[in-house]
C-alpha cells in the first residue's frame, strides 16, 4: 500500500510517499481502508519531534481516520466487519491502517467519512471544551481566537450550535470571511494594536463570557481582560509559537477561572471519553445543530504541503487527505 513515512525529525518537506506492506491487525484491533485522514497544527509538531509525545523512527503521520473495517484481529468484535468508522489512531496517510477496536465509533448513514476525520479531534474538543469544562449556556458570548483555523472553525460551529453569540478573530481578510460563512456572528481583527475596541463594539454592550484560545502569545492576556465578572478562558493551544504568561490578579479581579482543555489527555484518562464525546457530535449533527465538513480535500502526494501550510500560517480551516482516491 501507499503511505506517507517519516523517517526523521525536521520540516514537513521531508516527508516520503512509499509503498509499505499493509498492516496486520493484532488482538482486539481492525484493519481499515482509510477513505479520510485529518491533518492539524499538530501534525506538523509531531513530523518535527516538537510535540509533547514522539513517535519513534520511522512512522507513518496521521492520528484521526474514517474508513471501513476490511479485516479483524483476534478477538476484535465480529460486528465491526464491513461498518465505516471513525478513530483517534496511527498512521492515517496511508490507504490502510490498524485501529484499536475499542476506539471505533460506527458511523451514520449521513456522516461522510471526510466530515468525521474532519470532527473527531475538534469538535471533540470543542465539546469537552464548551459543555464540560466551560459550561457554555445558551445566550452567553464567546470570542474564539484563531478562529479559522481547524480548531477554530469547529469551536464557531459548536458554540453556535449550543446557541452562544459569536465573535471570531484571525488575521487576514479571507479569513475573517471564512469563519463569518461557518456561522460567526461577527468578525474582528485581533492583529491590530486596539482590537479590544473592535471587541467591545462587535459585543454590542454585552459582556464577554468564555474565551476559546488555540493560538495564545501576545492574544491571550488581551482576550483574559476583555471577560466579564464570571468569564471562563479556555486554554487549548498555543499556535502562535508562544506560551502565554498571566498575572494572577487579574483572574481575581475579573472573578474569572483560566480552564486547561486536553482533549487528548481526558480521553486517554478516562476510556468512555472519547466515544461519548464522538457519539456526542455524531448526535448534534444527524439533529441538524452542527454541520462538521472537511474544508479541503487532499490526495496523499500532497499531504506534506498541507502539513507545511499548517505550520506557515496559510490554511483556512481544516484539511483532509483522501488516501484511498
Ligand atoms: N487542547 C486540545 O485538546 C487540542 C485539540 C486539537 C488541537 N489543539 C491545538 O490547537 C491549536 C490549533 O490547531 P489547528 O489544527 O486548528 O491549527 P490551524 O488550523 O493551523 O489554526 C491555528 C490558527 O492559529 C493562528 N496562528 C496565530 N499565529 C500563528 C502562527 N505563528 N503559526 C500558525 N498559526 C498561527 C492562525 O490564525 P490567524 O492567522 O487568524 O491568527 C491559525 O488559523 C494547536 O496548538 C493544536 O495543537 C489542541
Amino acid at each position: 500500500m501507499r503511505a506517507i513515512r517519516c523517517h526523521a525529525f525536521g520540516e514537513p518537506k521531508n516527508l516520503k510517499l512509499e509503498t509499505v506492506p499493509d498492516p496486520v491487525p493484532a488482538a482486539g484491533e481492525v484493519l481499515i481502508v482509510v477513505e479520510a485522514c485529518g491533518l492539524g497544527f499538530v501534525d506538523g509538531l509531531l513530523v518535527q519531534g516538537k510535540y509533547q509525545v514522539k513517535d519513534p523512527l520511522p512512522f507513518t503521520p496521521g492520528g484521526e481516520m474514517a474508513g471501513r473495517v476490511i479485516a479483524l484481529g483476534l478477538d476484535a468484535p465480529a460486528d465491526l466487519m464491513g461498518k465505516r468508522v471513525v478513530a483517534r489512531g496511527k498512521g492515517g496517510l496511508a490507504e490502510k491502517a490498524v485501529l484499536l477496536a475499542a476506539a471505533c465509533t460506527i458511523l451514520p448513514d449521513g456522516l461522510d467519512a471526510s466530515a468525521a476525520a474532519a470532527a473527531l479531534i475538534n469538535y471533540g474538543t470543542a465539546i469537552f471544551g464548551f459543555e464540560d469544562c466551560g459550561h457554555l449556556k445558551s445566550g452567553e458570548t464567546v470570542l474564539i481566537l484563531g478562529a479559522s483555523g481547524g480548531v477554530g472553525m469547529a469551536a464557531i460551529d459548536v458554540s453556535r450550535g449550543l446557541g452562544a453569540f459569536v465573535i471570531a478573530a484571525a488575521s487576514t481578510q479571507d479569513k475573517r470571511a471564512a469563519a463569518l460563512a461557518r456561522g460567526a456572528d461577527a468578525a474582528i481583527d485581533y492583529t491590530q494594536p486596539d482590537w479590544r475596541k473592535a471587541l467591545e463594539a462587535a459585543l454590542a454592550g454585552r459582556g464577554l463570557d468564555v474565551v476559546y484560545d488555540p493560538v495564545s502569545g501576545p492574544y491571550s492576556e488581551a482576550a483574559f481582560r476583555s471577560l466579564a465578572p464570571g468569564g471562563r478562558h479556555l486554554v487549548i493551544g498555543f499556535a502562535s509559537g508562544e506560551i502565554a504568561k498571566l498575572p494572577l490578579n487579574l483572574a481575581l479581579l475579573k472573578r474569572a477561572s483560566l480552564v486547561g482543555v486536553d482533549w487528548g489527555g481526558h480521553v486517554r484518562a478516562h476510556s468512555a471519553e472519547g466515544p461519548r464525546l464522538t457519539q456526542r457530535f455524531i448526535d448534534l449533527a444527524v439533529a441538524g445543530k452542527i454541520s462538521p465538513r472537511a474544508d479541503s480535500l487532499h490526495s496523499l502526494a500532497e499531504a506534506p504541503q498541507v502539513i507545511a501550510n499548517l505550520l506557515a500560517r496559510k490554511t483556512i480551516g481544516k484539511p483532509v487527505v483522501r488516501p484511498s482516491e
